[in-house]
């Protein structure tokens, strides 16, 4: 919400918002079960009369035809004459197999849809609902959707990080939680002499495996099962990549992983630490305090930072020529980029 009250016409403070903020959930869950009962790879082929949806998704016909109609209202599915069908938005990101795929994304919301209702447990007990470790080993259904979420945002947002970042001439990256190694992958295509290990959990190094060979890059993109915080960083490295891994940890975190990685870089090495980050101060933008609500839910020491307390802590750590960049609209994710003196 914007910071001046919204007036009516008749100039008295309109309360629409806060309706529609309390109800914004009624369209997350229909999404949400829409994807995770099949709705849109049902209706992939072409349109479906409801009946013929909800003999094939196995629902029930009156309630599959309100169903429906909200997905309609919500432009996840169009009304034509032979039937109900896709929307273009849900052909071309909600069909499993589409090259823009987000349904492991969106299953990943999907689970913490019940840790959501758990805030203000969160609030009085200081500890999130949902243990990390369900998703990042313990729990392989819930890791999978994990690494192939984070997958699925990455080779969108990688596309944007590496041209953002010029890499030509770099040998050596170690990509500090690097998840399904999306990024090391995408650098790698980009820059033929570039290697890169990738440093995980093991649960989810296991993935990052498969996906790795799978982008055909396995001789240059090697994993690393470890814990960032505990573990010895090979040495030799003149770029880290520290991506979506700030999110989770305290300020005395950041500012050990800023200095491991310094000690891991070769004199001029260059650090590059992303994430989604708040401007200073914290209240904005609306979609970063979100996340770092989220993210509070979701791990330990979860919560956000603001990009120019990173750069003031690598610059304190001994990284000069620091820069912060944002990423192209409507990506919430900014660059800070440093180089060791
Ligand atoms: C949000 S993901 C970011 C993945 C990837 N870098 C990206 O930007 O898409 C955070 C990653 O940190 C990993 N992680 C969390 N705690 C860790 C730890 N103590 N040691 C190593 N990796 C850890 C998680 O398993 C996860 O893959």
């Amino acid at each position: 919400m914007s910071d001046s009250p919204p007036l009516s016409p008749a100039g008295h403070l309109d309360p629409g918002p806060l309706m529609q903020l309390s109800t914004a959930y009624w369209g997350s869950q229909t999404l949400l079960t829409a994807n995770r009962i099949g709705l849109f790879e049902q209706l992939a082929g072409g349109a479906k009369r409801s009946e013929q949806v909800a003999a094939d998704l196995g629902t029930q016909p009156r309630e599959t035809l309100l169903l429906l109609k909200c997905c309609v209202a919500l432009g996840l599915v169009t009304d034509t004459e032979e039937g109900f069908a896709n929307s273009p938005l849900s052909q071309a990101f909600l069909v499993p197999g589409a090259p823009g795929f987000l349904g492991n994304a969106i299953s990943y919301s999907d689970n913490l849809y019940a840790t959501w209702g758990n805030l203000e447990q969160a609030l009085r007990e200081g500890r999130p609902p949902m243990a990390t470790a369900e998703y990042t080993g313990d729990d392989p259904q819930r890791t999978r959707h994990f690494v192939y979420g984070m997958h699925d945002r990455a080779l969108g947002i990688g596309q944007a990080m590496v041209s953002l970042v010029d890499l030509d001439g770099y040998r050596q990256m170690l990509d500090v939680g690097g998840g399904p190694g999306t990024y090391s992958v995408l650098f790698a295509r980009r820059n033929p002499d570039l290697r890169s290990r990738v440093m995980d959990l093991p649960g989810v190094v296991a993935i990052a495996e498969e996906i790795i060979e799978s982008m055909g890059v396995a001789d240059r993109v090697t994993t690393l099962a470890g814990d960032y915080l505990q573990s010895e960083y090979p040495s030799g490295n003149d770029v880290v990549l520290i991506s979506g891994v700030f999110h989770r940890e305290s300020e005395a975190g950041c500012r050990s992983l800023i200095q491991r990685a310094r000690d891991s870089l070769d004199p001029g090495g260059r650090l590059i630490v992303s994430d989604v980050f708040t401007d200073l101060g914290g209240t904005g933008p609306l979609f970063a305090t979100l996340f770092g609500v989220n993210m509070m839910l979701t791990a330990p020491e979860g919560g956000v930072h603001a990009d120019g307390d990173v750069a003031a802590w690598m610059a304190q750590a001994g990284f000069t020529d620091l820069e912060k960049k944002p990423f192209p609209d409507p990506m919430p994710h900014r660059l800070v980029t440093g180089i060791k003196a």
